[in-house]
C-alpha cells in the first residue's frame, strides 16, 4: 500500500528533483556526479533512519517500520550532499501509539500475518550549514 501522502510529497518535490537530475546529467563524470558508496558509509545509517522516520510519519500503519536492507546507495555533492538510496523497510513490533523514541531498539515482526517488507526509493538532500534535511523523493511499495 503506497500512501497518498507519499505520492503527494513526491509530486510536490518533483520540480526540485528534476532540476537536480538535469544539472547532474550535464555534469557528466565531474567530481559532483553521484557515485556508489559503501553500506558502512558514516552518513548512510542516519539517512536510512530518516527514510524510515519519514515513512512512519506518513503511514497509517499501527506499527513502526525500520530499515532492514540497503540495495544501492549513492552520494553526490551538490551544494550540500544528496543521497540516493534503494532500501527495504520492514514492520517492527513497536506500536506507533507507544511513541518509542529509539527505532533501532524495535524488533522485526516474527513470521506471520504482520510480517511485511517494503521496497523504497529515497532521495534526500542535506545542507549542513543550514542544518537542513530536504526529502526529495520517498516512494515505498511491497
Ligand atoms: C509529519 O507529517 C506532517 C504532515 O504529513 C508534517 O507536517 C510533519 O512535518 C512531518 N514530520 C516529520 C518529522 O517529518
Ligand atoms: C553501483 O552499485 C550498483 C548496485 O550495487 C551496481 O549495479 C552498479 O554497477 C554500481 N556502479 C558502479 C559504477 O560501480
Ligand atoms: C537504541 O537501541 C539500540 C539497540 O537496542 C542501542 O544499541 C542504542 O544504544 C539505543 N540508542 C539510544 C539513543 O538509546
Ligand atoms: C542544528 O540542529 C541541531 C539539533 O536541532 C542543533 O543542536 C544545532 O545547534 C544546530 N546547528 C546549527 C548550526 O544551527
Amino acid at each position: 500500500m503506497m500512501g497518498l501522502k507519499t505520492l503527494l510529497l513526491a509530486s510536490l518535490l518533483g520540480v526540485l528533483e528534476v532540476t537536480l537530475a538535469a544539472s547532474s546529467r550535464h555534469a557528466g563524470f565531474l567530481p559532483g556526479s553521484p557515485h556508489n558508496i559503501s553500506r558502512n558509509d558514516r552518513g548512510l545509517k542516519q539517512v536510512v533512519l530518516t527514510a524510515a522516520y519519514s515513512y512512519n510519519n506518513q503511514s497509517n500503519d499501527a506499527f513502526l517500520f525500520r530499515p532492514s536492507a540497503i540495495h544501492r546507495a549513492q552520494r553526490q555533492v551538490v551544494k550540500g550532499v544528496r543521497y540516493i538510496v534503494d532500501l527495504e523497510i520492514s514492520r517492527t513490533v513497536c506500536r506507533k501509539r507507544d511513541n518509542n523514541k529509539n527505532l533501532s531498539s524495535c524488533d522485526f515482526q516474527p513470521d506471520g500475518r504482520l510480517q511485511q517488507t517494503l521496497q523504497c526509493h529515497f532521495e534526500v538532500w542535506l545542507i549542513p550549514w543550514q542544518n537542513k534535511t530536504k526529502i526529495l523523493d520517498l516512494l515505498c511499495k511491497p
